[in-house]
C-alpha cells in the first residue's frame, strides 16, 4: 500500500540495506580531536575539549553559561533541582514525550501533572497550561498551590517535540504570572529557534541531550544552558560530585552527582558542533522534499509551526488513524525502511498512570496517528 513512500525513500538514502531512522554523520575533525583526547590521556571528566564545548554551544545557543553533562537525563534532573524542584512539588508536563523527561521530576521525588498539546507544534499547550492553572490552582505568597492536592506546583517542562519549538513566549508569560519556574526541555530541538531566538533560552535553565540519535552526538551526554550565573555555579557543583575545590582534599558539601560529561565525549562533539549547519541544511532539504512528496497525499507532513525555525530533526507525517499508521508501519519496516510510531503516552504507562491528567485530546489524537520517517542529514 505505501511502497511509493518505499521507493521515494530508498531514492534519498539508497537502494541497498536497511534505511535507519536517524544515523550519525561524522564527516569532520572526530577523529583528530578524538585521538588528540586520547594522545593526552584526559579522556574523563577533566580536559580541555569539556571546557572547550561549554563555552561553544553557550555561544551557538547564546547564552552566558553552559554545563556538560553525562546525558539529557541528567542535565533535566539538575536543571530540575537547581530550579527549585523539591520531593513532594509538582511539575507541569506533556504527555506526548520521551520518558526521560518525566522521570526526571521523579528523581527529584516531585509528581508530573500533565496538560494536552498543540496540534501545530505536539509541544505543550498553553491554553491547556492556563486552563488547567485558572481552574485548579490559587498563587499565595508567591507560590502556586494546586487546590486538589495542596502540593506547590513549582515547576512547567514543557519540550520542543521533533525539534518543532512550541509556543515558548506564552508559556512563559503564563508561568510568571502563576510564580512557576520555566525549564525547557530541547533535547531534541538544537538548532531550532521561536521568533528568532534559541529554543531552550526562554525559561530559567534549558537542557540538551547529545546521545547517539540526536542531531549532532557525543556519544553520549547532555547539557545545561542558562543566563542565571548562580544555578550554572549550582549545576557544575552538582554534576561533578558537589567536590569543593581544592588541590587535593576530597569534601563534598552536598550530595552531589557524577553527572559531568567526559572529555573524550566533548571531543567528538565538537567536532560534531563545527558541522552543525551543515546537518542543519541537509534536515531542511529533506524536510522539503518530503513535504513535497506529500502534497498531493491525504496523509499531512509535519511542517514547522508558526514564528518558529525547526531543524526538523525527526520528520513526522500524520495518518488518518490507527490502523493506517500501523499499516504504514508494517509496509515500511518489512521494506527495509525504518519508521517509528510517536511514544506511547506517558500517562498511560503503569509507572505513570496515577498522575493527574487535563483533557487529553490533541496528545491522544497525535499518539495514534504520527510517524516518525528517515531523517538522517546527508552529504
Ligand atoms: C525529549 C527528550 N528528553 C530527554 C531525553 C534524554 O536525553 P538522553 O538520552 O541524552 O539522556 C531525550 C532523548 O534521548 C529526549 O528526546
Amino acid at each position: 500500500m505505501f511502497n511509493n513512500f518505499v521507493d521515494f525513500v530508498r531514492d534519498i538514502y539508497g537502494k541497498d540495506g536497511i534505511i535507519p531512522l536517524h544515523k550519525p554523520l561524522f564527516i569532520g575533525n572526530e577523529k583528530q580531536y578524538l585521538n588528540e583526547c586520547i594522545d593526552s590521556t584526559y579522556v574523563s571528566s577533566v580536559g580541555k575539549f569539556v571546557d572547550q564545548f561549554e563555552e561553544k554551544i553557550a555561544n551557538y545557543v547564546g547564552v552566558k553559561y553552559a554545563v556538560a553533562t553525562s546525558s539529557g537525563t541528567s542535565a533535566l534532573h539538575i536543571a530540575l533541582i537547581v530550579s527549585g524542584v523539591n520531593p513532594s512539588d509538582e511539575v507541569i508536563t506533556q504527555p506526548l514525550t520521551f520518558v526521560a523527561t518525566c522521570n526526571a521530576i521523579n528523581y527529584c521525588g516531585a509528581t508530573p501533572v500533565f496538560v494536552d498539546v498543540d496540534m501545530d507544534t505536539m509541544g505543550l499547550s498553553p491554553k491547556s497550561l492556563r486552563d488547567f492553572l485558572l481552574k485548579n490552582t490559587t498563587v499565595k505568597n508567591k507560590q502556586c498551590i494546586n487546590n486538589i492536592t495542596g502540593k506547590v506546583v513549582k515547576a512547567c517542562l514543557p519540550m520542543h517535540t521533533f525539534g518543532h519549538p512550541c509556543r515558548i513566549e506564552e508559556i512563559k508569560d503564563i508561568c510568571e504570572k502563576f510564580h512557576i519556574n520555566l525549564v525547557e526541555d530541547a533535547a531534541e530541538s538544537l538548532g531550532s529557534f521561536y521568533k528568532g531566538k534559541h529554543t531552550g533560552k526562554f525559561g530559567l535553565i534549558g537542557t540538551l541531550s547529545f546521545n547517539g540519535n540526536k542531531i549532532i552526538t557525543a556519544g553520549g551526554g547532555g547539557c545545561l544552558i542558562t543566563d542565571n550565573k548562580e544555578l550554572a555555579i549550582r549545576a557544575r557543583h552538582l554534576t561533578t560530585t558537589a567536590k569543593v575545590p581544592h588541590k587535593w582534599e576530597y569534601s563534598h558539601d552536598m550530595i552531589g552527582y557524577n553527572y559531568r560529561m567526559p572529555n573524550i565525549n566533548a571531543a567528538l562533539l565538537i567536532a560534531q558542533l563545527e558541522n552543525l549547519e551543515v546537518f542543519l541544511k541537509s534536515k531542511r532539504k529533506i524536510a522539503m522534499k518530503y513535504k513535497g512528496f506529500f502534497k498531493d497525499k491525504p496523509y499531512k507532513f509535519f511542517e514547522e509551526p508558526p514564528n518558529s525555525q525547526s531543524n526538523y530533526w525527526l520528520n513526522s507525517i500524520i495518518l488518518n488513524n490507527k490502523e493506517q499508521q500501523q499499516q504504514f508501519l508494517n509496509d515500511t519496516n518489512s521494506n527495509g525502511v525504518m519508521t517509528r510510531p510517536v511514544w506511547d503516552l506517558i500517562n498511560k504507562l503503569d509507572i505513570y498512570k496515577k498522575s493527574y491528567c487535563s483533557d487529553l485530546t490533541n496528545a491522544e489524537f497525535l499518539s495514534e496517528r504520527v510517524i516518525n520517517v528517515p531523517s538522517s542529514a546527508i552529504l
